[in-house]
């Protein structure tokens, strides 16, 4: 199938074209476990001025950003360079920092540079949340649940969002590296903006296809808490980033999560009677807790918490 041009959610608030759009997102999300959007609301000058301070931070000297360093792949917050740091070693550098829930927020992990770091990070991620909740109104809809169901069923206002930022530096050996090895993101959605190529999804024959740069386009990654509650309707993307030779590729990546505490389990609605639930109940914060170390997964984690291996891999 040939790669999906972006979606326009302008369409939207259109009744003649609210339809049409909407039945885009179903069968991207059917058949792809990802899209990207256009005219999606995030304003294009807080994306510019997103990409601006990561520019500014990843410019940074080493002494500078490792001021603001966690301990690779624990707890996953600060700043982390996969290439001095850590084994594996990823060809990239990056900066993780938790939105939300406010509680939770160790601003330790917040750069002091550059200056507008925070109020910047702070307005794109709110507009982005703003997006996440229209588009999972639509998914809901498109599922014939209510519009509410997909928020309420990941924990409505306690859910919790990231942010990452990563820069994939010229690599000189780019067939035997990666930005990031394939693996599906575990939350509920994750919402891309990327400069350059390199981010691939796995297609159904298990090829991996390129998600081309549109600009000012946001890609959207459906994660492994939409495939439970969706009860394997909607798959998680598997995804990876390549890294090439010529130049630096950056990419920003925005995480919804579930709250720790929510209860997640496959919507009655969408359970076939004979077949049953393919996913057992838990506590997200039991998934989060599940997730290796260093965040290496052989086999996909999803697969651990489906019911009597029902879930083929
Ligand atoms: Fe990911």
């Amino acid at each position: 199938m040939a790669t999906f041009k972006p979606i326009d959610l302008s369409g939207l608030i259109d009744e003649r074209k609210a339809s049409s759009i909407k039945a885009q997102i179903a069968e991207a999300c059917e058949k792809k476990s990802y899209f990207q959007v256009i005219n999606h609301g995030v304003p294009i000058e807080i994306m510019e001025e997103l990409r601006e301070v990561g520019h500014k931070f990843f410019d940074l000297s080493k002494e500078e950003k490792l001021a603001v360093a966690g301990k690779p792949y624990i707890g996953a917050e600060g700043y982390g360079n996969s290439m001095i740091l850590t084994e594996p070693k990823f060809w990239r550098e990056f900066l993780e920092v938790r939105i939300l829930p406010l509680s939770e927020r160790r601003y330790k992990y917040w750069p002091q540079q550059p200056a507008e770091f925070r109020e910047t990070v702070e307005k794109y991620s709110a507009a982005v949340l703003d997006l996440t909740h229209r588009l999972l109104a639509v998914m809901s809809e498109n599922l014939g649940l209510k519009p509410t169901y997909l928020r309420n069923a990941m924990g409505h206002t306690e859910t919790q969002q990231n942010i990452v930022f990563q820069c994939y530096p010229p690599c000189p050996e780019p067939e035997n590296n990666f930005g990031l090895h394939a693996h599906s993101d575990i939350g509920g959605i994750s919402i891309l903006m990327q400069q350059g190529e390199g981010l691939q999804v796995a297609a159904e024959d298990g090829t991996w296809e390129l998600v081309p740069p549109y600009p000012n386009a946001l890609v959207v990654n459906l994660a492994d808490q939409i495939e439970i509650i969706t009860n394997g309707r909607y798959k998680s993307a598997q995804h990876r980033a390549i890294v090439n030779r010529q130049g630096t590729r950056r990419s920003y990546v925005t995480f919804y999560h579930p709250a720790m505490d929510q209860k997640m389990f496959p919507a009655p609605q969408l359970v076939d009677a004979k077949v049953g639930p393919l996913y057992r109940e838990f506590f997200y914060k039991e998934y989060w807790h599940a997730l290796p170390a260093k965040r290496v997964i052989e086999k996909r984690l999803i697969h651990s918490f489906a019911i009597n291996n029902s879930v083929s891999s």
